[in-house]
């Protein structure tokens, strides 16, 4: 960790924001999601580097609850909507920095394409003219940059692990690749005045229950089931993945990377992979799951039959509801819950990346990863999504 940095985690620890003048001004779109309330968080402490930061956060729904603290200017609007985003993004004209941590499914990924560029070109068409200072934009794309979109999977050969940055793009249709070729394409058109960085993060170990893919989410809902049931916690994945090597992105520290980006010049005009730093097998971090929820850990047993977490939650919204109920907890729906990408990431293979690039430009920052996953149950807790 550099010292600028270790200077602003310590002070997000000792003040609030006041109302002094604002060094930056940051956009955050997608304000609610995975990574989204991590930037709230940290951009939102005067001391963060680049900072202080006004923080101006879009999102669609209304503002939810535990993002309240954050001092974020809330602005409510669709971005897949051009009149929307003209209506509420034009009087944005002091933004210095644009955070791209939104993103929209389709089930294909052309049309992935088509919506996620729509979505970022809405934004930029209205904020590059009317926000003279705009410097920086950030976008968060992530692993699926090497082994393709969902619909791919199995289909066509990914890059090697570990990923570095600088392979050649693979021949499918990806909007990750979208996203890049337009924020080029705005820097280009701007003579080099307006800067990017791509950040591409591992699975993401952080907070957001409005997240559309939030894997320790799902877990500490599945958990926190096994524990009302009174039942051991099983691994609801495959040999390989219990058994293989995994790395994680913690929230925070992808946005912490974001924001060096934004100040140091190394981190400029590049894509960075985004990781903890560390390796972890999931057969270590279940038991430390397992432990924080008080129940029962199971070994991975090879004759016990596949089951899904989806599957194993398939029936169990009444049982959530009685525990929310039960336990005073945050109004949600076992819907709301990603047990799919939870799913996803357990039928694997290792995918590791390489942190070299990030570190060789400056970036070193890093997260135990054990250490995450219970900081990110730490979270649930206190905002009680989880008991
Ligand atoms: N989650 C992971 O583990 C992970 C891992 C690696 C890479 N990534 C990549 O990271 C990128 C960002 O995803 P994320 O997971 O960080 O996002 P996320 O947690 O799903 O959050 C999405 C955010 O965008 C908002 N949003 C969605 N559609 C919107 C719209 N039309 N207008 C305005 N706001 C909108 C959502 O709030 P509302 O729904 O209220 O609008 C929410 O605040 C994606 O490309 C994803 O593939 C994610």
């Amino acid at each position: 960790m550099s010292w600028w940095w270790k200077g602003a985690l310590g002070a997000a620890l000792k003040k609030p924001a006041g109302n002094e003048e604002h060094n930056n001004v940051a956009l955050i779109v997608g304000v609610t999601g995975i990574v989204g309330d991590s930037l709230a968080g940290i951009l939102s402490v005067p001391d963060t580097p680049g900072g202080p930061w006004k923080v101006y956060g879009v999102a669609r729904r209304p503002r939810p609850t535990w993002s309240a603290d954050h001092p974020v200017h809330y602005i409510q609007c669709d971005v897949s909507d051009p009149k929307d985003t003209r209506t509420k993004l034009s009087p944005l004209t002091d933004i210095t920095h644009i955070f791209w941590v939104t993103w929209a499914n389709r089930p294909t990924e052309a049309e992935c394409c088509d919506l996620n560029g729509a979505m970022f070109n809405n934004v930029l068409t209205v904020v590059v003219p009317n926000a003279p200072n705009l410097t920086h934009i950030c976008i968060q794309t992530g692993h699926k940059h090497y082994i393709g979109p969902f619909e791919a999977f199995g289909k066509i050969k990914p890059h090697e692990t570990p990923f570095v940055e600088d392979v050649p793009r693979l021949d499918v249709p990806n909007f990750y690749y979208t996203l890049e070729d337009i924020a080029l394409d705005a820097s280009k058109k701007s003579r080099g005045q307006l800067t990017w960085s791509v950040h591409r993060p591992a699975v993401i170990f952080g907070f957001s229950p409005y997240s559309m893919m939030n894997m320790l989410g799902s877990l500490c809902v599945y958990a926190a089931i096994c524990k009302h049931e009174n039942v051991p916690l099983k691994f609801p994945g495959t040999k390989a993945a219990w058994n293989c090597y995994f790395v994680a992105a913690d929230a925070d520290l992808i946005a912490e990377q974001q924001i060096w980006s934004c100040v140091d010049p190394n981190g400029k005009n590049e894509a960075f992979n985004c990781s903890n730093g560390d390796v972890f097998k999931w057969k270590a971090l279940w038991k430390v799951l397992a432990h924080e929820f008080g129940v029962e850990y199971e070994e991975f047993d090879e004759s016990d039959e596949y089951v899904s977490l989806v599957e194993r939650m398939k029936d169990k919204g009444p049982v959530w509801d009685e525990i929310v109920k039960i336990n005073n907890l945050t109004e949600t729906k076992l819907e709301e819950f990603t047990f799919w990408f939870a799913d996803l990431m357990f039928l694997g293979e290792c995918m590791l990346d390489s942190m070299n690039k990030s570190k060789e430009h400056g970036f070193f920052g890093f997260r135990n990863s054990e250490k995450s996953l219970v900081s990110v149950i730490d979270k649930m807790r206190s905002h009680k999504i989880v008991f």
